[in-house]
């Protein structure tokens, strides 16, 4: 009969077997889905990406032979039944230590070189590249382009097939706790960049097919780090233009009367951080912080609150309709902290302004009218 401990010792290793099995799922999950590395759509995921290959089929070699190895030892030279004899003792052998020192050497020679190579690769600018200026806020991503006078959040709208050059940095303006650090990551453009107040630095990345692309911020950065997603949205360069001429423009005039209403709310309520461009420039050398999301173009935008809450609504296939996601609007001016749930009520920069429900009515009907 089995005693009590073996019974017990047994349990452990079943739990400890399961939980080892939940830790690989939860491992093997992470590489997989919208954020991959391991699916790069644009050279400058790729290339890291075909560097990772390179390293990671060396180490399985590597893994291969010296596993097999041991496992070969152990086997070949275990204690024999009846054989008590001590094993001839051996103390240092100058042939084999030279041999594992020197083809360790080599191998991570081997992988240095492209390694190194494809740092300072990825760090130059590439030869046609876009400039796109990106500031991380507490919580969520500004992006300004120059060159089209256009400011926008959340969603970076890019052309297929073209480099990308980021210049980015974090917001420094204002109370001395704002300043943080953020990390810019879309997996499957390019790498990750670290970005910091007050000093301006590069991150290459490009689509070439066109589509969506989840990323995240990737360094902690206060209370809503978790909140802090962006989209990279890629478009054929007729659509792109398409894009930039509509976000050239100023905001739609309101014409119906509750919308109308809903712009005087706004002007007095919410204009003191959000911007509307009421001209067509919308002022993108201008490097002062934005305190909110430039809302001139609300609606051209799907996600919106660090890109975490969907604007339109989604049919069976998880695609977005043209249908704004008028109720979520509403139950996020309602209380925009409690919105952000399980959160402090300072993990958000947008107060709850205790608006009530016919404000909430005519501010909706307004926002949607920015498209
Ligand atoms: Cu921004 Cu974490």
């Amino acid at each position: 009969m089995p005693s009590t401990n073996g019974r017990a010792s047994r349990a452990r290793r079943r739990a400890l077997r399961i939980v080892q099995f939940f830790a690989l799922a939860a491992l093997l999950a992470a590489c997989s889905g919208d954020q991959s590395v391991l699916d790069p759509k644009g050279p400058f995921a790729k290339g890291p990406d075909d560097l990772f290959m390179f390293v990671f089929w060396i180490a399985v070699v590597v893994f291969v032979l010296v596993q097999g190895l041991i496992v070969y030892t152990a086997v070949k030279f275990r204690q024999k039944a009846g054989d008590d004899a001590l094993p001839v003792q051996t103390h240092g052998n100058t042939k084999l230590e030279i041999v594992w020192t020197v083809i360790p050497a080599l191998i991570l020679a081997a992988i240095s070189v492209p390694t190194i190579q494809m740092i300072f690769d990825l760090d130059e600018e590439p030869p046609g590249a876009m400039t796109v200026e990106v500031i991380g806020h507490r919580w969520w991503w500004e992006y300004r382009y120059p060159d089209y006078g256009i400011i926008t959040a959340n969603e970076l709208v890019i052309p297929v097939g073209v480099p990308i050059r980021l210049e980015m940095r974090a917001e420094e303006s204002g109370a001395a706790d704002r300043g943080v650090l953020h990390s810019y990551w879309v997996p499957k453009l390019g790498g990750k960049q670290d970005v910091i107040p007050g000093r301006m630095v590069t991150l290459n990345i490009q689509a070439d097919t066109a589509g969506r692309y989840l990323g995240q911020c990737a360094e902690y950065c206060g209370l809503s780090h978790a909140n802090m997603r962006n989209r990279a949205v890629a478009l054929d360069m007729a659509d792109f233009e398409e894009w930039v001429a509509a976000q050239q423009q100023p905001a739609a005039e309101p014409s119906d009367g509750l919308a109308v209403q809903g712009r005087e709310l706004f002007t007095a309520n919410c204009a003191a951080c959000h911007t509307i461009n009421s001209s067509s420039v919308a002022g993108a050398d201008d490097f002062t912080n934005a305190i909110a999301p430039n809302l001139t173009h609300l609606m051209s935008r799907k996600e919106f609150a660090g890109a975490i809450f969907d604007l339109y609504g989604r049919d069976a296939d998880g695609n977005f309709t043209d249908e704004p996601n008028v109720d979520l609007l509403k139950e996020w001016l309602r209380n925009p902290p409690a919105m952000k749930a399980m959160r402090p009520a300072d993990g958000i920069g947008m107060p709850n302004l205790n608006l009530s429900e016919d404000q909430i009515e005519v501010l909706v009907a307004y926002l949607t009218t920015l498209q």
